[in-house]
């Protein structure tokens, strides 16, 4: 608390990221962060893209990159907008569509930085049981005043929305924004994006961070009709011109262009995906159908702060929220086969004591 805090910074309650260790030695499955490193085609142009040319500010309006994603999904320029990670993308998409409305419909269980956003931008959120499967009903999502916000596949559950209910929740609100966050859209589910052309009010939110392991590049996309990406357009050009640098944008453009290299690392992910459900589920938890880079368990009869905790102290980091409904629940990031050979180790170490 500081008396030089305007009221609405008083009153946050920001979020709070996964844990970043310092250590090196930890095996991190917490942040869903890819097992796999960028294509090798990213790295050598981000080399060239540092040069002299540094002394210039970027291209502000990213227009190589958007048309690259342009081309990559079929659709034209003005379509495709751009910023610093899909969390900033998120905040601008609140600013440009939500801000000061009534009645955000979103899952009571979905990705925790949206109840921030609307503390932010004074949304009134309005949230929605999933169902018992932990799944998500799309006809709750019907009549939204200021509109609709979901991942799919959801986040932390990693459970998916198919596209022809997504339609049904897009038809049933013609008059407000419906945002689909797909953070974890390239791990098995189908975008959204092609219904961009038949739905005015659909966005569709896309991160680099993911599938296409550029987390520490921080480059974040948002696809929908032209007149939704203008506002967000306006929102960003009054807050900051050049989100992204000239490295992050020849880096970006490098990973569109090697699509050989994400199809193959998306199928390492999936492979390792399988295994480790299987392992789980031979393990006694009950694994949540997962299209992500994650899965969403929880133990017979450990509990998942107490599992969380043996993991950490012997070196395997995963997430564990302390929220309702999901609270003896674990996030465990897909890793490399190594990485979750031992963590299997480890648990089996936990459950044979
Ligand atoms: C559902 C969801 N959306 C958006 C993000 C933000 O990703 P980034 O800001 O790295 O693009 C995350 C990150 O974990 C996420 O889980």
């Amino acid at each position: 608390m500081s008396k030089f805090w305007s009221d609405k910074t008083s009153c946050l309650q920001p979020y709070v990221p996964g844990e970043q260790p310092k250590l090196t030695n930890l095996v991190k499955l917490n942040t869903n962060e890819n097992p796999f490193p960028p294509s090798p085609m990213v790295l050598t142009a981000m080399r060239k893209a540092i040069n002299d040319d540094l002394r210039l500010y970027p291209d502000p309006s990213a227009d190589n990159l958007k048309q690259t994603i342009a081309d990559y999904y079929g659709l034209h320029k003005q379509q495709v907008f751009v910023g610093n990670g899909s969390d900033e993308v998120l905040a601008q998409a609140f600013a440009a569509f939500f801000q000061g409305k009534q009645q955000l419909l979103l899952p009571d269980i979905s990705y925790s930085f949206y109840p921030v956003y609307c503390q932010l931008y004074d949304v009134e959120a309005c949230y929605v049981p999933l169902n018992e499967h932990f799944s998500l009903n799309p006809a709750d999502y019907y009549g939204a005043r200021a509109g609709v916000i979901f991942p799919n596949p959801n986040a932390p559950t990693g459970c998916i929305l198919p596209l022809a209910q997504i339609e049904l929740i897009l038809q049933a609100n013609p008059d407000c924004v419906v945002l689909v966050d797909e953070a974890y859209i390239d791990f098995g589910g189908e975008s959204a994006v092609r219904l961009i052309d038949d739905y005015p009010n659909l966005l569709v939110v896309q991160t680099l961070s993911k599938s296409r392991s550029l987390a520490g590049m921080r480059i974040g996309l948002a696809m929908g009709h032209a007149d939704l990406i203008e506002g967000l357009e306006r929102v960003k050009n009054s807050f900051n011109s050049y989100p992204l640098d000239r490295v992050a944008q020849a880096a970006a453009i490098a990973a569109f262009t090697d699509d050989d290299y994400f199809h193959f690392t998306c199928a390492k992910v999936i492979k390792n995906r399988i295994w480790l459900t299987e392992q789980l589920q031979r393990m006694e938890f009950e694994v949540l159908p997962s299209e992500a880079n994650f899965v969403f368990a929880r133990h017979g009869s450990k509990e998942a702060a107490q599992i969380a905790a043996f993991l950490r102290q012997h070196g395997v980091v995963v997430r564990h929220f302390q929220q309702e409904r999901i609270s003896n629940f674990l996030r465990i990031s897909v890793g490399t086969q190594e990485q979750q050979q031992r963590l299997i180790a480890v648990l089996e170490e936990m459950l044979a004591q």
